[in-house]
């Protein structure tokens, strides 16, 4: 007999690891916080899209071109998105795979972020600045769901890749990288520091 596990979602996790070690993630959580005290545009923003919260989505987005500090985390950022690439066994024809957004997303306790995927984008992901204790991590959702008809539940105890939804945990200095189709969202923070995180997108020009 034999099972063959078809059509797989791979997700990719790597510690940046020179990023404690040279002082870069001091500085990105340094450049956050002033980030979202001098971005009105991004503040106004926010409360209406992003309740509770901060996101530079929407005034911000090119942060890696606005800062030597978010181009150094590009620049580590890369060796992982060409990496996951890789593993993805993607044709990437002779183009390159390049960043196009980056940006802040601060959540003090009760903002979340609803389920969304990333359109016009190859590889999505996100490195977390700063995660107290207890903070919600990724919720990545089957991408088959909505053609599961008859399907039954799966076990409480199911293996994780036969389960609808995973929770991936969400580490300071840690790196989360994805397919942009894969549709996420972050449940509610419900402890009382903030979580801090860039997001970004790749795609291939
Ligand atoms: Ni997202």
């Amino acid at each position: 007999m034999t099972l063959q596990k078809l059509f797989p979602t791979l997700v990719y996790s790597a510690r940046l690891t020179g990023a404690a070690r040279n002082g870069l993630n001091e500085r990105l959580l340094r450049e956050c916080r002033q980030l979202s005290l001098d971005d009105a545009a991004g503040r106004r923003w926010s409360a209406q899209s992003y309740p509770g919260g901060y996101t530079s989505y929407g005034s911000a987005h090119r942060m890696h071109r606005m800062s030597p500090t978010f181009a150094a985390l590009e620049r580590a950022l890369d060796r992982h998105a060409a990496r996951f690439a890789s593993s993805l066994e993607l044709d990437l024809a002779g183009r390159k795979l390049a960043m196009t957004d980056c940006w802040v997303n601060i959540m003090p306790r009760g903002t979340a972020h609803g389920l969304h995927l990333h359109p016009l984008s190859t590889i999505s992901g996100t490195y977390y600045v700063k995660t107290p204790r207890g903070c919600p991590g990724l919720k990545v959702e089957d991408p088959r769901l909505e053609r599961m008809m008859a399907a039954p539940p799966r076990l409480a105890k199911a293996a994780p890749e036969n389960k609808p939804w995973v929770v991936l945990p969400a580490e300071a200095g840690g790196v989360l990288l994805f397919e942009s189709w894969l549709r996420h969202e972050v449940p509610a923070n419900r402890v009382a520091g903030e979580r801090i995180s860039i997001s970004f997108n790749y795609s291939w020009f």
